[in-house]
């Protein structure tokens, strides 16, 4: 018998139960990761829309290692108890005057990681919209906070100007394309699009 979209979408939440992470998006990450590797142990990572806290604890015992440094934002707390040792977080908006000026005091970046998502109102402009400018905004964050070499990823819903938003990333990363992990639900319309080797 075919294994339908939930029977996986659950296979993945009760993985993640198991494994100690908060959300299923932990094995998006995985996959995005593994395919093109974006983080090495000791980088400095920011996390960008962090909360529950998923991708941080990933990127901490997986990617960095447990050296490095990962600063991770999001108008939620994290939900990881206990924060790993090396994790820095701030709770607000990413892109507030506030906010901002912190992330910039602990950067530069060797990886700007953002899974960020705007509430969606069950309304597709105006949540691709939304989505877009979170995604806009990262990008403006990155072509400032970002090292030579550097990578990201970010999530964008397809159909909010993900074209656009490639074509700015290509101004500033030597590669940059659209990624969808199997660990995405199939009936989601996020994609992730993914830069690398940021240009000097
Ligand atoms: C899908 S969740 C992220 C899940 C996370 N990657 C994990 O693995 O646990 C999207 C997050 O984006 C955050 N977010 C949306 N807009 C934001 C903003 N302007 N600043 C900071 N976080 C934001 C939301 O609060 C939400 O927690």
């Amino acid at each position: 018998m075919a294994t339908s979209r939930r029977d996986k979408a659950d296979s993945y939440t009760q993985r993640a139960h198991r494994e100690g992470y908060p959300a299923r998006s932990v094995y998006k990450l995985e996959e995005i990761n593994a395919a093109h590797r974006l983080i090495k142990p000791g980088d400095t990572v920011l996390d960008v829309g962090a909360a529950p806290g998923s991708w941080t604890l990933f990127t901490h015992r997986e990617l960095i290692k447990g050296k490095g440094k990962i600063v991770s934002v999001d108008l939620n707390p994290l939900s990881l108890d206990p924060i790993p040792p090396t994790v820095i977080s701030f709770t607000g908006d990413a892109f507030s005057k506030e906010i901002r000026a912190h992330l910039v005091e602990e950067g530069p970046y060797d990886a700007i990681i953002s899974d960020a998502a705007p509430m969606t109102t069950g309304n597709r402009i105006v949540d691709t919209t939304r989505s877009e400018y979170l995604a806009e905004q990262v990008v403006l964050l990155a072509s400032e906070q970002l090292r030579m070499h550097g990578n990201m990823v970010i999530k964008i819903f397809q159909g909010g100007g993900e074209q656009e938003v490639l074509r700015k990333m290509r101004t500033i990363f030597q590669k940059a394309k659209a990624f969808k992990p199997k660990a995405s639900r199939d009936d989601s319309f996020e994609i992730f699009l993914i830069g690398l080797d940021r240009k000097a």
